[in-house]
Order: C-alpha cells, then structure tokens, then sequence
C-alpha cells in the first residue's frame, strides 16, 4: 500500500472564501478520495496563510488585531470546506506554533550555513503602498504611475536566500523529471522562466515596515518575507510524521512561476529536502471573462441574475456539495480556464445528473417494485443486450481508471456518461413495461436480467462516483441495499453483489431546480 501526501495552496487570510478557492480544494480532494479508495494511506493537507503586508492592511482597515482578522477568516475557510464536504486529514495556519518554529528552524540552518546573507539594497519605494518598486511598475513616459502616491530613493538592509546557487540544479532537475509540473505546457514555462538567470531572493522585511510576520531568529529586527512562510507549511505541517517529499501540490497557474515552480524546490535543496514529486497546476474560473477574486462581484447583465463569487458556495448550500463539485470536475479542462455560470450548472443538474442518472435509478426502484417485490432479481437471460451492456463496462471500466489516475477527471466523468446514457438506452431497448405484460416465461427472464443488469450498472457507476460525489454516491448505494464503496479497482468488477437486495421505493437525488429568478422589475 503506497502513502500518499497531498497538499493545496494555502488561502491568504486577507478576503472572503470565492469560487477559485472552492475549486482547487474540490479537485485535491477527489484526488486524495480517489487515492484513498485505490488503497493507499492518504495525508490530505490544506490551510491558511496569515502573514504578510495584505492581511495586515486589511485587519487594519477593519479595525481590529490581526490575528483577530485571522481567527475569523479562518472560521470561514474551515466553513467552506464542511461545506463541500472536503476530506482533509489537517489543517494549518502559519501563525501556529507548530508551523513558526519549523519556519524558524529552517530560516537558522540556511543562515548558519552561510545561505542566507545581509546585503543593502538600494531601490525606489513607494510610501503609500509600503513596497519597493520595480522597473516594470513605472508608467511608459518613466514616471511613477500616481497611485503610488510619494515614491523615494531607500537603502536598506535586507536578508537574501542564494537561490541563483541553485539554479543549475533545478534546471537538471525538471530535464530529468519531465513529469514535475502537470500538465507539460506548463513545465516547459517553468524552464522557459529558467533561461534567464535568477537573483538572489530578498527573504526579510524590517520590522518598521511589517511586523506581522515570523521573526527572523538571528535578527529580530525583522520579519520573513511571506512566501518563504507560507511555502514551508507543506513540510511544517508534517516535519513530524515523516511524510515528506509531498507527492503532489495542488496549485493555480499564477502561484507556479516562481514561487513553487523555483523558490520553493531551491529552497528544500538548500536544506538537504527532497523536493515535492508533483505539481498540479489548475486555471482559473472566470465570470464574465474576468478571474473570480475575492473583489470581484460582476455586475448582472441585463435581464440576468449573474452569480457572485459567493452565490457559486450557495449551489452548494441550496443542493448540497455534490452536484457543485461534480460541475466543477465535469465543466472544467484541467489547466485551462473556465468560464462559470449558473446556467451552465443549471444545464449539467438537469441532464447528466437530474435526467441521465437521476431517472435512471427511479425507473429500476420503480420498476423493482412492479415486477419483482421491491428486490433486484437474478439474471437470468443473457442475450445480445445484456452481453453488449458488459462488454461496455469492461472498456468504460478501464478507460475510466486510467483517466482518472492519470488526473483527466473530466474525461474519466466523460466515460461514465457514456455507460450511463447507455444504460437508459438498454432499458429503452429490453422495454421492461412490454415484457411485464408478456405471458411467455422467456420474457420474464429478459425482464428480470433487464433489472439486474440496471442494478449492477448502477452499482458500478456509483462506486465509480464516489470520490466527486461521495454523499449522493452513498445514498445512491443504500437504495440499492448496499453499503457504501470503499474501494476502486475490486469493485470495478462485474458482479451479482446486488442481487436479492431489498431496494428503495422511490428516491429523488436531484430535486428538480427551481425556474430561474426572473429579474426585479
Ligand atoms: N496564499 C497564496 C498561496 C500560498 S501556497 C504556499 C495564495 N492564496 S490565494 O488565496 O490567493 O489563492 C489560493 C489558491 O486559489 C491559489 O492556488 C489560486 O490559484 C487559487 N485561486 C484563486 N482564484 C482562482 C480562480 N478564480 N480560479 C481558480 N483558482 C484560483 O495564492
């Protein structure tokens, strides 16, 4: 049995849960359930990142501590994941101690090991914003775009992480594991972005500027730069369990380059660590074109009520986590954009899950309960139809376990529709309702192998749902009679397991949607 360490990014504290974040968490955890139901022992890790400038701004602006800001984001964040039914194993924020020392820890060893080094930079920095500038950030006549308020010429001395040193090495690094970043594209950006040399990393900021933050241990006249902070929680989190290297971060396309893609692999080389085996990079979900984010609340087209960021979280309220999570695995390519809508989610509740899946399982428990007592009888016939049906499932099967271990989770949903579309098309061929009026005893058996093979196709499709909708999978299995799915691959198999089950009478998993709001007059 294989173990198996998975991460995502950890939310800055400074906003709202939205959309973006909701995703990211849905997808690692079908990942970790998908694992956990091929057998291997999970650590499923997600969490807050508290420190740094913007939180600070923010807890300032609303008057209070920050680590009061803190306490009520994190009660947020820790809803939204009940929420959409994440099976996270942890969670951490970096201002616990567990997550200070190690960061501490690591900040000394690099220090003692002549890794990190004081030097004085020299920059121009704007006041209002409380940052240092960038050539790129002066507006094209080579002024100071005014929003930055006064700018100044600043010396000051600052901490620098060797990251150049360790350049080289990465590079030979993802040329040896073509496999690091997923999906490639996305590598080959990273060695893109290699091509040129790197600097140093500043890794510190005076205390007179930022004090929210952890301590350097050999100056206390500063804090850590919040990406050193905020990387090292994947390992912090279980320095004590002996879990690392992580086998997979999962991560959006704009917190790749160079925070994990360089920063964060460097930075375990210069502390004698593996790095992680795997990053996942996703896009973005859009709205209206733009990138869902916690300042975005795009205005409703006319005549349209178009979702907020947080609306997205009340699908989840209204019709419970999994028919959310199963839209976003289903609408969304991964490491493509995408663009949200609620009539997009609209359309996949009422077609793959309302009509394709939903009534499927109505049409067998109603069915069941005409002709044979309420219990899935035995197959007995087993003509052209029936041999067509498993012969279907045995490619769907192993089309849909490769896809999915493969992390094209849309694609392996793709192949399930195929099967279930072709199960209501197998009941629209057997015509249970004409072979129930039939006197000939043949056609009680095609009748009875019809109903089976329904029950044993659903069972299938069920086990197979588990991991993106675990609760509807569940009770989609208890209509069955039968307990919940635990494992992948021997539950892949064929099987008579359901038959003489006592079914249910009747069960609505997709409640059909209310019509749309129509718009205030
Ligand atoms: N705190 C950093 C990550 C530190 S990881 C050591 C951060 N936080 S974030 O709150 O801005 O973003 C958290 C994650 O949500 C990132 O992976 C980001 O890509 C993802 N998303 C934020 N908005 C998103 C969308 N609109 N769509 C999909 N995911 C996006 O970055």
């Amino acid at each position: 049995m294989g173990r198996f360490y998975l991460t995502t990014a950890i939310d800055y504290a400074n906003g709202a849960p939205h959309l973006g974040h909701a995703y990211e968490k849905v997808l690692a955890d079908v990942i970790a359930r998908h694992r956990r139901m091929r057998g291997d022992q999970v650590h499923f890790l997600t969490g807050l990142d508290e420190h740094g400038q913007k939180v600070e701004q923010t807890a300032r602006r609303a008057g209070i501590e920050p680590r009061a800001h803190c306490d009520a984001i994190a009660g947020l964040f820790r809803g939204m994941l009940g929420l959409l039914d994440i099976s996270n194993d942890d969670y951490i924020r970096t201002t616990e101690p567990r997550h200070v020392r190690v960061v501490q820890d690591a900040l000394q060893r690099l220090f003692d090991a002549g890794l990190v080094y004081r030097a004085e930079y020299t920059g121009f920095y704007s006041v209002r914003q409380e940052q240092f500038l960038l050539e790129k950030d002066r507006a094209p006549d080579g002024s100071w775009p005014s929003l930055l308020g006064e700018v100044v010429q600043l010396t000051e001395a600052n901490y620098f992480f060797r990251l150049s040193q360790f350049q080289a090495w990465l590079v030979g690094h993802l040329e040896t594991h073509p496999d690091f970043v997923y999906p490639r594209f996305r590598q080959r950006q990273v060695l893109e972005f290699l091509r040129e040399p790197v600097n140093d990393l500043c890794i510190s900021r005076p205390k007179s500027r930022l004090s929210w933050g952890i301590e350097l241990p050999f100056d206390r006249d500063y804090v850590t730069y919040v990406w050193f902070d905020a990387l090292t929680n994947y390992y912090s989190a279980v320095a004590d369990k002996g879990l690392w290297p992580a086998d997979l971060h999962v991560i959006g396309k704009d917190i790749l380059v160079p925070p994990h893609a360089v920063y964060w692999p460097c930075m375990l080389k210069a502390l004698g660590l593996e790095p992680p085996r795997r990053l996942l990079v996703h896009g973005w979900w859009t709205m209206g074109g733009a990138k869902v984010s916690k300042t975005q609340a795009p205005a409703a087209a006319a005549g349209e009520p178009a979702p907020r960021p947080l609306d997205a979280l009340a699908l989840a309220r209204d019709h419970g986590a999994d028919p959310l999570r199963y839209f976003l695995i289903r609408e969304m390519t991964l490491g493509q954009d995408s663009e949200f809508t609620l009539e997009l989610f609209r359309q996949r509740y009422r077609t793959d899950l309302g009509n394709d899946l939903g009534n499927l399982l109505n049409r067998l428990l109603n069915m069941a309960g005409r002709y044979a007592a309420g219990k899935l009888p035995a197959p007995a016939a087993d003509e052209a139809p029936e041999r067509e049906l498993r012969a279907l499932w045995s490619s769907t099967a192993a089309k849909y376990l490769a896809l999915s271990s493969d992390l094209q989770l849309k694609e392996s949903l793709e192949e399930l529709w195929v099967f279930i579309r072709a199960l209501n098309a197998y009941v629209d061929t057997r015509a249970p309702w004409k072979l129930g009026k039939s006197a000939d005893p043949a056609d009680r058996s095609r009748l009875d192998s019809c109903l089976a093979h329904v029950g044993e196709g659903l069972r299938l499709v069920a086990t197979c749902l588990t991991p993106v909708m675990p609760t509807v999978s569940t009770r989609l299995l208890a209509d069955l009679g039968l307990p919940p799915a635990t494992r992948l691959d021997e539950g892949l198999a064929w099987s008579s397991v359901g038959v003489g089950r006592a079914l249910a009478e009747k069960d609505i998993l997709f409640p059909p949607l209310d019509p749309p709001a129509t718009p205030a007059s």
